[in-house]
């Protein structure tokens, strides 16, 4: 299977966000990534639910939402209705982070948890069957444009142990500073979906290099 790309959004033109949804759509991307943050969890702001839903009415590929927010659960039924198809929360960000899963899935979207780049994959041990997507955070959550943290290659890789040691089906999803060299790198580790913003949006041709991340096998 080739890799899943998921091209954020954060660094698209704002300005023309329905330009930049199109250029998704005509792509090889089987995921879009939505990156919602309060100023609280991260110390930035980002955009929110109106500008989700209009996402959702332009956009034919799966609505991946990253929520940066304390308190995660209080937006699951928010989510659902702008349009989310898979729903990300922080496990630092969650006290109940098993009910939150069960909530998720219950409104019908796939239960996404995200890890912040200290916290280790181990603390993913006696939830990681009932996650349908695991996001490896390779920066510190709130910027577009960041430096790649190298360990989150090996961090991968453990990741990847314990998914299949424990026979789940769970997804690794890496966020933060993928390029084609880094991208290889983590899907050597394992990687099953890369998220990519400054590298698709940056560049002059965006598609050629979404099409150049779907050739990324391992
Ligand atoms: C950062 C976000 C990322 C961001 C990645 O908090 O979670 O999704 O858009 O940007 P790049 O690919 O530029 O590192
Ligand atoms: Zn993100």
């Amino acid at each position: 299977m080739s890799v899943i790309v998921s091209p954020s959004l954060l660094s698209a033109d704002f300005l023309n966000l329905g330009k930049d949804v199109e250029m998704v759509n005509r792509s090889e991307a089987e995921w879009v990534h939505l990156d919602i943050m309060d100023g609280v969890f991260v110390p930035n702001i980002s955009y929110g639910l109106p500008v989700v839903a209009q996402i959702k009415k332009a956009s034919r590929k799966l609505l991946d939402v990253h929520l940066m927010i304390v308190q995660p659960e209080r937006y699951i039924e928010d989510f659902r209705k702008a349009g989310a198809d898979i729903l990300t929360v922080h496990i630092e960000a969650s006290t109940h982070l098993h009910r939150t899963l069960q909530q998720i899935k219950a409104a019908g979207m796939k239960a996404g948890v995200a890890l912040n780049p200290h916290t280790p994959v181990n603390q993913l041990e006696e939830i990681i069957r009932d996650i349908d997507v695991v996001l490896l955070m390779s920066v510190n959550p709130g910027f577009g444009g960041q430096s790649f943290i190298e360990q989150a290659v090996e961090k991968t890789a453990k990741l990847r142990k314990l998914i299949n040691e424990t026979g789940s089906q769970t997804l690794i999803e890496i966020d933060g500073g993928v390029n084609y060299e880094t991208g290889r790198r983590l899907v050597e580790a394992g990687a099953d979906a890369l998220v990519a913003g400054s590298f698709v949006f940056k560049s002059q041709d965006p598609e050629e290099i979404i099409h150049g991340l779907k050739e990324l096998d391992a």
